[in-house]
């Protein structure tokens, strides 16, 4: 099946935006990982980071029509902000999970609200980069269990 992964604006400064809350791994070094895994599963991973929230909506409206069947997704500051973004998956009806690299529950009182976790699969935040190997764990298994 098709995994789309979706990053939204500044993470493709991973790697030296400030690594005391998102690591040291970069944003081509998570990619890499992760097309390894879904390759070795017999999937193919579509990865696309933009900071431009049209571009990240265009993404998700083109996801049906490219047979996407999961997505994962770190809306970055757009978690917090766009009703917009929330109203695209909800079109499309693509299972997602939410992915953050901090902890976004021990940050600024702003980064509790998100606009998408009452509506994801699952929510991981707080595991680093770890983050979307589990996210994408979690989709290979259900993916299996939906062959089943
Ligand atoms: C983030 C958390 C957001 O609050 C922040 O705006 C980001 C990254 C994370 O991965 O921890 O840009 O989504």
């Amino acid at each position: 099946a098709t995994i789309l992964v979706l990053n939204g604006p500044n993470l493709n400064l991973l790697g030296t935006r400030e690594p005391g809350h998102y690591g040291q791994v970069t944003l081509a070094q998570i990619q890499r990982r992760l097309e390894e895994t879904a390759q070795a599963d017999g999937h193919r991973l579509l990865f696309l980071q933009s900071n431009a929230e049209h571009v990240l909506i265009e993404a998700i409206h083109q996801a049906p029509r490219d047979d996407v069947r999961y997505i994962i997704v770190n809306p970055a500051a757009f978690t917090h902000t766009s009703v917009a973004l929330r109203d695209a998956l909800l079109a499309v009806a693509i299972p997602f999970i939410e992915v953050h690299l901090s902890n976004v529950h021990a940050r600024e009182p702003f980064r509790a609200h998100s606009y998408f976790s009452d509506v994801a699969v699952g929510v991981i935040s707080g595991l680093g980069a770890e983050g979307y190997a589990l996210a994408l764990r979690a989709v290979l298994s259900r993916l299996a269990q939906d062959h089943s």
